[in-house]
């Protein structure tokens, strides 16, 4: 039996939980990832004893020592998922193992210990369970975000031989500002998000750091995202900042760039699934911005959206780069964008029968 299956979590209930919780249903626009559950999840790693110490406890600060190393060489992983209360009143993960498979694959790309799913999935299902009355009702739901950084105090270039894997909780709403209204996206012709070979396909924190100036840039144009272009030809639209991206064709069918150096959106892959399950064809392709330009203009192109865990599916109803302007469906959500989004929001919150196995109860609460 792999020592990870006697961790036992330790709980410790947070002797000043906040007033927050229970006015929940009263917040209109909790926006995103301002308001915290009361509690944490947490498990240390250490190179002698490997994962151990797991407990959930009240919400607070870590004391960091100045040497840590994630201090130095962001040696850091990250994951987000949600919990959602769906229709039957039944507190719901979605495809949790899926968040518990990437954030090995990203440990490994980063040189980091590997948590057992079992641990990752005890720690949020037990964290969630404490919080319950944190999950918002109507369209808000709890945003989870697992974390691994390295905590070992040395200067040296080396993977670290200490780890803190934390999960906290977030209650939130919509994660752009105009709720379900199109968004409009700025292009980056000046920065790039991954190369061959790099970590764009991980979910480590020095991705989104190296995302922030072109997300500035993408703010100064009235922008909620940057799509970011390939970094070898900058031609070929790769996601976003933190979102993959799907393009609607004339004949129905849906174009989405390959897998390589984005991200591997869990989002992503439902919507393949659910879209050809609706009879659409699916084309995992490379796509240029010439040839979304040209498609643009000769109606091809009918629709684009981003989707990911935080954004879920919003229309992208404008694109904007240096010297110019796409328009997108008319600069609105269009109608096969609102379809997928309704089938995926209605699995996701058991208002439509889950045929894939994607919906993961949490027991008791
Ligand atoms: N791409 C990036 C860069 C992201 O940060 C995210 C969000 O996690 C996604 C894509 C979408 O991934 P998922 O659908 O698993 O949330
Ligand atoms: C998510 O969708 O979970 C992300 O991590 C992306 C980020 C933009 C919040």
């Amino acid at each position: 039996m792999p020592e990870h299956t006697a961790l036992v979590f330790k709980t410790s209930a947070n002797p000043n939980p906040l007033p927050e919780a229970s006015r929940l249903a009263a917040f209109q626009d909790l926006g995103f990832g301002t308001l915290f559950s009361d509690h944490m999840a947490v498990v240390r790693w250490s190179a002698e004893t490997g994962w151990h110490s797991a407990e959930i406890t009240a919400r607070g600060p870590f004391a960091i020592d100045p040497a840590s190393a994630v201090l130095h060489y962001g040696q850091e992983i990250f994951e987000g998922m949600k919990a959602y209360r769906a229709a039957d009143g039944q507190a719901v993960l979605f495809r949790p193992e899926e968040n518990a498979k990437r954030f090995n694959a990203s440990a490994r790309r980063m040189a980091m210990p590997e948590l057992p799913t079992d641990v990752f999935i005890a720690a949020v299902e037990q964290l969630v369970t404490m919080d319950a009355k944190w999950i918002p009702g109507g369209d808000g739901s709890l945003y989870i975000r697992p974390f691994m950084f390295a905590n070992e105090v040395f200067l040296g270039v080396r993977p670290s031989r200490e780890y803190i894997f934390c999960v906290i909780a977030s209650p939130v709403g919509p994660y752009f500002k105009g709720g379900e209204k199109a968004v409009s996206i700025w292009v980056s012709e000046q920065y790039t998000r991954a190369a061959k070979g790099g970590t764009g396909e991980a979910k480590c924190g020095g991705n989104y750091a190296g995302s922030l100036a072109a997300q500035a840039e993408a703010t100064e144009h009235g922008c909620a995202q940057v799509i970011y272009l390939d970094a070898a030809e900058r031609k070929w639209i790769e996601e976003l900042g933190g979102m993959n991206v799907f393009f609607v064709m004339e004949d129905g069918s849906l174009v989405t760039p390959p897998l390589g150096t984005i991200l591997p959106g869990i989002t992503r892959n439902a919507v393949i699934t659910l879209a050809k399950a609706a009879g659409l064809t699916v084309h995992e392709r490379p796509y240029s911005f010439d040839e979304m330009k040209a498609d643009t203009a000769s109606g091809k192109l009918r629709e684009a959206f981003a989707c990911g865990t935080a954004a879920v599916i919003a229309g992208i109803g404008t694109v904007k780069f240096n010297g110019g302007e796409l328009v997108i469906s008319g600069g609105q959500t269009g109608a096969v964008t609102r379809d997928l989004r309704s089938r995926l929001v209605g699995i996701q919150r058991g208002q439509i029968a889950d045929g894939y196995g994607w919906v993961h109860p949490i027991a008791g609460i």
